[in-house]
């Protein structure tokens, strides 16, 4: 939905223009689930996606990755490159839940061999199905383009899930965005967050991510406090 001049608000952020190449993203407190289906609001929410995206895209940049991320901004904002998006959600999948248990018959909690990629056409009023290189290539994207963000999704996935496993959390799979900057770069953009991300404690694979507000399985800020202290070490500063 677009409010004001071009301020774009959706389900759990706001972007706000800065300037020629830099936007805000406000975190929300508000969550949804199953295309908007669900909603709820969790106080403190929208500090910890933005201040674990934050880290995140640190690491991946420290890593070599492209993000779109410059700087914190406050309690629930972030600075970031302006970018043109791709209507694609590009998921990448290490171990079996979600979906994929609605795809193929598997159990939930399988290791898959090697990751798996799927592509999504970002459309509410479409549910955000899941399509093909052929699908993407009628939707604009070149095969150039497609090839390289699968091939920045999986660096990112190689990147994270030993970032993650170093800290006693299983990475079970992840959604990522890109968009184009004004150097015609493929950056990677939007949030990598708890809300878009599959994260399990490698113990007693409890859910750190948004899980536990889909399927009610316990107190979301209290998952998401737990994910932000293993990652950065630190007890989060306020909610
Ligand atoms: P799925 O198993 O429901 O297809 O989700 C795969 C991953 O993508 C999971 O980590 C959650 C994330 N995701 C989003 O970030 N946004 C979405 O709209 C959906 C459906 C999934
Ligand atoms: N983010 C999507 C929605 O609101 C779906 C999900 O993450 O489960 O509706």
């Amino acid at each position: 939905m677009v409010i004001g001049v071009d301020v774009y608000e959706g389900k759990a952020k706001k972007i706000i223009p800065l300037d020629d190449d830099k936007v805000v993203m406000e975190f929300k407190d508000d969550a949804t689930a199953f295309n908007g289906e669900k909603k709820a609001q969790f106080r403190g929410k929208g500090w910890l996606n933005a201040q674990i995206s934050a880290h995140l895209f640190r690491v991946l940049e420290e890593n070599g990755v492209k993000t779109h991320f410059i700087g914190v901004a406050g309690d629930n904002r972030l600075i970031v490159e302006r970018l043109k998006m791709y209507p694609l959600e590009v998921v990448v999948r290490n171990v079996v839940a979600g979906s994929l248990k609605k795809r193929l018959p598997l159990e939930e909690g399988t290791r898959l061999p090697e990751p798996i990629i799927e592509l999504y056409y970002k459309n509410d009023d479409l549910g955000d199905p899941m399509i093909n290189q052929y699908h993407a290539k009628l939707l604009g994207i070149s095969e150039a383009e497609l090839k390289e963000m699968e091939m920045t999704a999986l660096k990112v996935n190689d990147v994270l899930r030993k970032y993650f496993a170093e800290r006693g959390i299983i990475l079970v799979d992840f959604k990522l965005e890109f968009g184009k900057n004004a150097r015609g770069e493929i950056v990677l953009g939007d949030e990598i967050s708890p809300d878009t991300c599959r994260f399990w404690d490698a113990e007693t694979k409890e859910s750190l991510d948004k899980d536990v507000f889909r399927f009610d399985k316990g107190d979301l800020i209290s998952a998401y406090e737990r994910l932000y202290e293993r990652i950065t070490g630190e007890a989060p500063a306020r909610r």
